[in-house]
């Protein structure tokens, strides 16, 4: 890590760079924001850690917790809830064997997302895997999908 730090820390200083770039390129390499990264980058570059963490965390494209390597996305909005948004996701928790606030497994191969409405209410109960929308989506199909991606990490 602390080499590939460097490598960013350099970076930025030849190129004049900006934050958002910066975090840009860290969450490229880590996958993520580390925290230790922020507080390395603001001590080197003389910039308060409070400015990284501002941009990162008001910009939903950041993460300052590592994520998993597949990203189930669903819905929460009211139309998915209406149509059990939340049964397919305490469903996905019991299957993935999520507890509390905790939304990636030990093993770093999947991270359970909830987010407001992704604008596919048509398809309401809307989940999205690894960037895919999937509609219409109920409990059965999604043991199905989670199955499917569990056998493609054990291949
Ligand atoms: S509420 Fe889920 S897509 Fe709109």
């Amino acid at each position: 890590m602390e080499k590939r730090l460097q490598g960013l820390i350099e970076d930025f200083k030849k190129n004049e760079g900006n934050i958002i770039s910066l975090l840009q390129e860290t969450q490229e390499v880590f996958g993520y924001i580390p925290e230790e990264a922020v507080y390395r980058f603001s001590e080197e570059l003389d910039i308060p850690a409070s400015n990284f963490f501002g941009v990162a965390t008001f910009y939903s494209q950041f993460y300052l917790k590592p994520r998993g390597k597949n990203i189930i996305t669903a819905c929460c909005g009211t139309a998915c809830h209406v149509k059990g948004s939340d049964r397919i996701i305490g469903s996905l928790k019991r299957e993935l064997n999520l507890t509390g606030e905790q939304n990636t497994t030990e093993d770093k191969k999947f991270t359970l997302e909830q987010v407001a409405c992704v604008g596919a209410c048509s398809i309401a109960p809307v989940v999205i895997i690894n960037k895919k929308v999937h509609g219409k989506m109920n409990s059965d199909k999604m043991a199905k999908e989670l199955k499917a991606l569990k056998e493609g990490e054990n291949e």
